[in-house]
């Protein structure tokens, strides 16, 4: 009798990474210019024979209010241009959303389907040429009138109403003993108002798409984040069943979240092409990216704590509204650090969102996490201050290892060992805080803590006789190494070597997956794979037909029965062998609280002079599982760790009152560039994940954010002595 196949697989190495730090599978190509976006390909690279055309966007230029009438006459004489779609001639498609739907991006999502303009930027009409300076010479002369509205662009704490209707009836308050009891009793009491702008996606591939027909199946080859989720909205949209439709995302140049949703783009590219039938293809200007995507909201909130004469945490409340559209219902979690970080007797969060005449905002790396702790960890930097503890040891003294909302265990947690293992690294116990010439120095902590998320995903592995493994799954990887730490999953799982195994991505014609998105990738697609090569190892070993008793083994290409050695190659036959295999989240999810933790430890210089900040040193301790690759985990945790760098004192954009973005380019939207990092390090804890997925994983790609502003935040007020309670924090406030 074949053992079960669970026997024959090796315990993962609690510490160590699978690969040491493979390089990206797909570096090569990217860095040499080689690598192909959604929009690059030519036609004979989508099985196309007609010649691809060219679309150019005309974006509204009022907040609210009613198109009165396009003019196209003098687009449309324009040489080259072969359609102007508009309000007037669009082809029917299903009305927007609905907004309760399971799956936010999976919504139907029409074009200029009535004569309302929603925002500022808000696309109103596209122009399809022959060529991409013909259509865009010609979208110019696209002449809108407009009958506006006021519009209501102004977050106010007012403003805010309760989204649960709008989330068919799920609240996302929660509340455990009682908050202003327990707050009114702390002898230590902080009661403190942050806010957090909005921020832009900004990532190095525009937002486009390239859209084909042939034989009545559309397919679109777009920056999805989420193939699947992108399938069947565009299904959705034009009502067709969803086989009918295929998205291909083999490459993303950065996602963040502002590739999770599908965009205008794709759905006109498929009108248009569906029209004209020639493939076409347009990407939004670097500009219209501002408007025409998503970005994060801003966020005002309202953090109180209340803290005992022993330092423990009484009462935590965080209270928030976020900006959403005046149209939509995205709510930024921002409230998932309070109800998880921290033991308190009463913990209160409300979450609510104000509908303004403003673009639509979604997530964005970490969502609600991110602008959430930045808040939250400046508040709990206060109290510890207020109790005169130091904020590593109040920190500590707050641990749990229970979530206090939930009362659920957490699967793993290692927040005190990312505070103590830091802080010796860091040298906490030694800083100094000084003044070096006109230089205030000072230092911050923060933790950071991410949910950990499976979500069900499928995938395919299929054997060849010359022992060479294919994975195929609708995967993406927008830059996160994906291709590089699933190939090493087969690899280690299969005993095949690297360089035998390929894995496929980013197309709906393989099994679907949850994609790329809320630290949940590698965990999903991850699971998927291993699933599947447990079940192709099972296949394998009855293919064998090893006696019972024999010990097995994969390794180099074969499977090992005692003294025997069975090439794999040679135990599929002629055919090769193909197997799928299954994840979904278990009971595990029910009974356990799963969470990726973490502690940033920062010095910064205040200039006492200029108020100019620079960030010295940073380092980020992070308690993620196990390590599926410590090159590419350690650059998502620095690329997050430097994104919250930006959150403290660069980044943000302000609206005008026009209702407009006002920075709207490189330019002028300011990110860190390498001068403004300093010093910056990562150390990554030993941990497994005991019940989370069987690849004793958590998810890493957006913790790294969390808490990394709220630590500099945090060394600013140690340095000068200045609380500013608005992000990012310029010099001017600081003054
Ligand atoms: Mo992430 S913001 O959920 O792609």
């Amino acid at each position: 009798m074949p053992q079960a196949p669970d026997a024959l697989l090796p315990a993962p190495e609690l510490s160590a990474p699978i690969g040491p730090g493979n390089v990206r599978r797909e570096g090569h190509s990217k860095v040499t210019g080689n690598a192909l976006y959604s929009v690059e390909y030519q036609p004979d690279q989508i099985g196309a024979t007609e010649p691809i055309l060219y679309g150019a966007a005309v974006l509204s230029t009022i907040a609210r209010g009613r198109i009165a009438a396009i003019d196209t006459k003098n687009a449309q004489a324009m040489p080259g241009v072969r359609l102007v779609l508009t309000a007037d001639n669009v082809p029917r498609q299903s009305p927007w959303g609905p907004l309760n739907a399971p799956v936010r991006f999976a919504r139907s999502q029409p074009v200029f389907f009535d004569r309302t303009v929603r925002y500022f930027g808000e696309p109103v009409a596209f122009v399809v040429a022959d060529t991409f300076e013909n259509a865009t010479a010609a979208a110019d002369l696209v002449s809108v009138r407009y009958e506006p509205l006021d519009a209501s662009i102004v977050l106010k704490e007012s403003g805010g109403i309760n989204p649960a209707p709008l989330h068919g009836g799920k609240s996302a308050d929660s509340r455990t003993g009682n908050f202003d009891e327990a707050f009114a009793q702390s002898p230590h009491q902080i009661d403190v108002r942050y806010d957090t702008p909005y921020q832009n996606h900004a990532a190095m591939e525009l937002q486009g798409s390239l859209a084909h027909w042939k034989d009545g199946k559309l397919t679109v080859y777009a920056p999805a984040q989420i193939p699947d989720a992108m399938q069947e909205g565009l299904a959705a949209t034009f009502g067709l069943p969803k086989d009918r439709v295929r998205v291909v995302a083999r490459l993303i140049g950065g996602g963040f979240g502002g590739k999770l949703p599908y965009f205008s783009d794709s759905v006109a590219c498929a009108i248009a092409s569906r029209i004209l039938k020639q493939p076409v293809k347009f990407s939004f200007t670097r500009q219209q990216m501002f408007t025409a995507t998503t970005h994060r909201p801003a966020v005002l909130h309202h953090v109180r704590i209340g803290v005992g004469a022993d330092g423990h945490i009484h009462a935590l409340a965080h209270d928030v509204v976020s900006q959403t559209a005046s149209f939509d219902n995205y709510l930024d979690g921002d409230t998932m650090g309070a109800k998880g970080l921290y033991r308190a007797d009463a913990i209160q969060t409300t979450q609510r969102i104000a509908r303004l005449d403003l673009p639509r905002s979604d997530s964005m790396r970490s969502p609600g996490d991110a602008s959430g702790t930045l808040a939250l960890e400046s508040g709990i930097d206060e109290a510890a201050r207020l109790c005169g503890l130091d904020p590593v040891e109040f920190r500590l003294r707050n641990d749990t290892q229970i979530n206090p909302s939930t009362g659920q265990p957490f699967s793993s947690r290692h927040l005190a060992e990312c505070l103590r293992q830091g802080a010796e690294k860091f040298g906490w116990s030694t800083r100094r805080k000084r003044r070096e010439g006109e230089w205030l120095i000072g230092y911050g902590v923060a933790a950071a803590m991410r949910d950990n998320m499976l979500r069900p995903s499928s995938a395919e592995v299929t054997l060849a006789p010359d022992g060479v493994l294919v994975a195929r799954l609708a995967m993406t990887d927008p830059g996160t190494g994906s291709i590089t730490v699933l190939s090493q999953i087969a690899s280690e799982a299969m005993g095949i070597p690297l360089d035998r195994v390929t894995v496929l991505i980013g197309d709906t014609d393989f099994p679907p997956t949850a994609g790329s998105g809320g630290s949940f990738g590698a965990e999903s697609a991850g699971s998927a794979l291993y699933e599947a090569c447990v079940a192709l190892r099972g296949a394998l070993q009855s293919k064998a037909e090893v006696a019972a008793g024999t010990h097995l083994h994969f390794a180099d290409g074969a499977l090992i029965a005692g003294d025997r050695r069975y090439p794999l190659g040679r135990l599929v036959g002629a055919a090769g062998l193909t197997v799928q295999g299954h994840t979904a989240p278990g009971m595990e999810a029910k009974r356990y609280a799963e969470a990726t933790f973490g502690a940033h430890f920062v010095e910064v210089a205040v200039n006492a002079v200029t108020g100019e900040m620079r960030c010295r040193r940073m380092l980020g301790a992070f308690a993620a599982g196990r390590i599926l690759n410590a090159r590419t985990a350690r650059s998502q945790a620095l690329g997050g760790m430097i994104w919250g760098l930006s959150s403290a004192l660069i980044e943000g954009n302000v609206v005008d009152p026009r209702g407009q973005f006002v920075m709207r380019d490189l330019a002028n939207y300011h990110v860190p560039i390498m001068a403004d990092v300093g010093a910056i390090d990562v150390m990554l804890l030993p941990e497994i994940e005991p019940v989370a997925n069987p690849i004793g994983i958590k998810g890493i790609g957006e913790v790294g954010i969390n808490g990394a502003g709220a630590a500099i935040a945090n060394a600013i007020f140690d340095a000068c002595g200045v609380r500013v309670r608005s992000f990012p924090i310029t010099l001017d406030k600081l003054l």
